[in-house]
């Protein structure tokens, strides 16, 4: 279930939201103009599916979002915990990547397959930490300016979507907001401590 935290950009950042409401979180994101839609959880696809194995268990949803929105290539991203000597440094890797500041020039699609993480979209001041979870498809328009975060134990699966496939680069803004704001780790406890 997706849980929406919308904090002030300030420089105390003030937490002025706390949601779990469909219908809320989709009606604030809607003000923003990123999409969250829910797909029905293939619940019969193995942990270890693969990649044509799970873009097959939702290919009729995946083929809706491509006629709409005229994507042309789609993939899955896979990051979980896998028992090697070199998980921690690949996980801790992983997670920098994108948790700056950033836009793209393209738009970010992103379906969770399995587990979770979040995208902090920063908009009129505003930021809006979207935690997204099974079932969650959410659409952060092109040059929206947002990072995402996997926190320090990754663990998931989504289809991505894009209009191209000569790679994905993020333009940093250099901003130092997203050490002000709680983080994966701090938004995940906060909410497991809110609803028992
Ligand atoms: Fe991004």
């Amino acid at each position: 279930m997706t849980y929406l935290t919308v904090y002030s950009d300030s420089e105390q950042p003030e937490t002025l939201l706390e949601t779990e409401d469909a219908a809320e979180i989709a009606a604030v994101l809607k003000d923003i103009d990123v999409v969250l839609r829910h797909w029905q959880v293939v619940e019969s696809l193995p942990q270890d599916a693969g990649q044509e194995e799970i873009l097959a268990a939702y290919r009729a949803e995946i083929d809706r979002v491509i006629a709409e929105e005229g994507y042309t290539f789609v993939d899955v991203a896979k990051l979980h915990p896998d028992g090697g000597d070199d998980w921690p440094e690949r996980a801790a890797a992983a997670r920098r990547k994108f948790l700056a500041e950033h836009t793209h020039d393209d738009d970010e699609v992103r379906y969770f397959v399995s587990g979770s993480g979040i995208f902090y979209l920063h908009v009129d001041h505003k930021v809006h930490a979207v935690l997204c979870e099974a079932g969650d498809l959410l659409s952060v328009p092109k040059n929206t300016t947002h990072w995402f975060d996997m926190g320090t134990r990754p663990s998931f699966t989504a289809i991505r979507f894009f209009h191209d496939d000569d790679g994905w680069i993020g333009d940093f803004t250099g901003s130092p907001i997203a050490g002000r704001i709680p983080d994966f780790d701090t938004i995940t406890a906060t909410r497991a401590a809110a609803t028992g």
